[in-house]
């Protein structure tokens, strides 16, 4: 029996809730009801450009609204906190971008509202749940490449951007880390878990947000993850997994990828192909979906516990380079 759509509001209307957006309305059992933004002025011209029956002119309204199923987040981190909260506090489901908060202290105040509300709750990690990245962790499982020992990852954009931009703007949660460290920082997560010790090195920017930044993190196991992310250097934003009989290599783009390569003895043995869909952001959406049709308050593929985990590593690598927030 085909499913009544699920009803999204998306919340900011900015560049990532427009790719958001344009992803959603590829999928035929979703349905963008409403959009709110922090000016009426903004969500009518994003209503009126994806043809979205109702437009907000306040995060209220958007919370208020009886005739939306979720809500998805995309404002600056910044706001991540106080626009979620306002929409589990309103007994609304809420996928929220990343970083879900500037750090682990406003995450866990959010788990614990999704909580208290009884409502799903997730971290829009895409990464976590592109096919490409569900077939690694498998492939990892098989024994394939032996035992993983090694992960080096890197996220690094020159982004030109000026101080006005959010990534360089401290009171906005700007830097390197917080933009694109999580993302390498996930994928250590989803092969080797908590680490022991973390160990991080940054260049800061005038405003005293990282500009480029290295963190090693070593594992109760041994396991060893080197990895690098920056705003200002044009990196090559790849991945490679070394086990003790073989490696998986991710090419660029390694956080939406659409396959992988895996060596043995520094032979290519397989090529394992498995494209994503639309824009790649939809697979976040699907699993949010699914999880509010089958009564989950958390998603497997993006558990809160690991949202907090690589929060927690985050607080610890800004406390060692040095980069607080006032917002936080
Ligand atoms: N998953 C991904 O691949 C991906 C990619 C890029 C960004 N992101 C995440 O998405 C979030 C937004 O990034 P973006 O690139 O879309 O940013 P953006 O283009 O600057 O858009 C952010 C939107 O949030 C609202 N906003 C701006 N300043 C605000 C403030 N001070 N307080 C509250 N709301 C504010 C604005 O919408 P209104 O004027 O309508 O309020 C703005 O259009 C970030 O947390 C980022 O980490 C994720």
């Amino acid at each position: 029996m085909a499913h009544p759509p699920v009803r999204w509001g998306v919340l900011a209307t900015g560049a990532i809730a427009a790719t958001f957006t344009e992803d959603l309305l590829t999928l035929d059992d979703a349905e963008v009801a409403a959009v709110g933004s922090r000016s009426p002025e903004a969500a009518r011209a994003f209503a009126d450009r994806y043809g979205i029956p109702r437009a907000h002119g306040s995060w209220a309204e958007l919370a208020a609204d009886p005739d939306i199923d979720i809500v998805y987040v995309a404002t600056p981190h910044s706001a991540h906190h106080a626009a979620a909260a306002l929409c589990l506090d309103a007994g609304k489901a809420v996928l929220c971008e990343k970083p879900l908060t500037l750090d682990a202290v406003q995450a866990l105040d959010l788990v614990h509202r999704a909580e208290a509300a009884g409502v799903f709750f997730m971290e829009a990690m895409w990464t976590r749940t592109v096919p490409a990245i569900l077939k690694m962790v498998e492939t990892v499982h098989s024994g394939v490449i032996g035992e993983p020992r090694l992960v080096t990852a890197d996220f690094s954009v020159a982004f030109k951007a000026g101080p006005e931009h959010r990534v360089r703007d401290p009171a906005l949660g700007g830097g390197a880390l917080l933009d694109l460290g999580v993302y390498p920082l996930t994928l250590s997560r989803l092969v080797f878990g908590e680490p022991r010790t973390v160990h991080a090195a940054a260049t800061l920017t005038p405003e005293g947000v990282d500009d480029t930044t290295a963190v090693t993190l070593v594992h109760p196991g041994g396991g060893i993850a080197t990895l690098t992310c920056s705003i200002s250097a044009d990196g090559p934003w790849s991945a490679t997994i070394a086990g003790t009989e073989g490696r998986i290599e991710f090419g660029r783009h390694f956080s939406w990828p659409s396959g992988f390569s895996v060596f043995r003895n520094d032979d290519l043995v397989q090529r394992v192909e498995a494209p994503f869909l639309a824009r790649g952001m939809v697979h976040e959406a699907i699993e949010a979906q699914r999880c509010l049709r089958e009564g989950l308050q958390e998603s497997p593929l993006a558990p809160w516990a690991e949202t907090l985990g690589v929060m927690r590593t985050m607080d610890e690598v800004r406390a060692q380079i040095g980069v607080a927030y006032p917002a936080a």
